[in-house]
């Protein structure tokens, strides 16, 4: 089995020889900008990871499709930063910012494109299954991105309508990660299910880590404008939590800070913040972040995986759960 290192070294040799330097410059610039501004690579990585449990042949076969994964990950992400107004992405301008919103929106269009094409090159006998998987998990994450959307303008949701709208727009893509590098590597349906299962319930807990540092993190180091959510209106873990938490003064407070307009910004950011102290959801998040965690660890430790196996997925669970951006 290869180290997580070395299967980032595939990742990012692989991403760096896909041509991007193509005609016309407007349309292919900002993939290889994005693609070159960095991320943590994380769905190919897991891809990679699942397949290498069963195989060391780390060919085209599975590389291309990987990539694929990486692909279409940074085709989302231009377009939800287009639908968040986002400025920052990767410690840099968000591609509609750098540029504008019709290139922004058709550069990620053809990455989509370029995402089956990769995917294409998946050994033939598992070609249905790697296609079916993909296809339904990308029309997932946009059913997800729509909810999101929706909830920017409904005062409460449930944590079951959250965990529902994560599932969609962040889980599914992880799991799908993590079951088509079994798939490729020829391992059986239970075995590749059980690898889908455990990369859904790491993506509950990467999404709520994802809201948490939304607030909470160092905006040096995550890359993103802190506080972008709460701008928003998003409705996060954080803020679902809260309504929970909250009693009634607590809730009509809430309910104020959610009215203050994008103006008065830097100071609705800063009184959400004090709220969620107050209230202590930071501890509540990273509770629930260590939930979903163990449960993924419990799905996979509940088949016939070899130690050394589990190793390397726990070795996986606990780089992500222990990132700081
Ligand atoms: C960001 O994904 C979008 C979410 C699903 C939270 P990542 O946190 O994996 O972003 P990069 O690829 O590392 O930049
Ligand atoms: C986005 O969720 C998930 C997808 C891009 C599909 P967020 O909107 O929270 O992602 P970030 O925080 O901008 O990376
Ligand atoms: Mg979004
Ligand atoms: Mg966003
Ligand atoms: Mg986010």
């Amino acid at each position: 089995m290869f180290a997580i290192e070395e299967l980032d070294r595939y990742v990012e040799n692989g991403l760096s020889a896909i041509n991007f330097r193509l005609e016309p410059k407007e349309l292919y610039e900002p993939i290889e900008y994005m693609i070159s501004i960095g991320g943590k690579r994380l769905r190919p990585e897991l891809c990679l990871l699942t397949y290498n449990l069963f195989s060391d042949k780390i060919e085209k076969t599975v590389l291309f499709p990987a990539l694929a994964l990486e692909i279409f990950h940074g085709f989302t992400l231009i377009h939800d930063d287009i639908m968040d107004q986002a400025e920052l992405r990767r410690g840099q301008q968000t591609v509609y910012r750098k540029w504008d919103n019709n290139i922004a929106i058709l550069s990620g269009d053809v990455m989509s494109i370029k995402a089956y094409e990769l995917l294409a090159n998946c050994p033939g006998e598992v070609l249905p299954q790697v296609l079916a998987l993909f296809s339904r998990t990308a029309a997932q994450v946009c059913e997800g991105q729509q909810y999101d959307m929706n909830f920017e303008t409904i005062p409460y949701i449930t944590m079951k309508d959250y965990i529902s709208m994560i599932s969609l727009k962040t889980a599914v893509l992880i799991a799908c990660s993590a079951k088509m590098g079994a798939l490729i590597a020829g391992a059986d349906e239970k075995v590749s299910q059980a690898l889908y299962d455990f990369g859904y319930s790491l993506g509950i807990a990467f999404q709520i880590q994802d809201d948490l540092f939304d607030t909470f993190g160092q905006g040096n180091v995550f890359g993103k404008k802190i506080g972008g959510d709460i701008l928003n209106n998003k409705k996060t873990w954080l803020l679902v939590e809260s309504y929970k938490a909250a009693d009634n003064s607590q809730r009509m407070q809430l309910d104020e800070i959610m009215e203050m307009p994008m103006e008065r910004g830097e100071e609705k950011i800063g009184r959400m913040k004090q709220m969620y102290c107050t209230l202590g959801i930071k501890e509540g998040a990273e509770k629930a972040i260590m939930g979903y965690y163990n449960q993924a660890m419990e799905i996979v430790g509940k088949m016939d995986f070899t130690p050394a196996q589990m190793e390397q997925l726990k070795r996986f669970a606990d780089k992500l759960i222990k990132r700081i951006k």
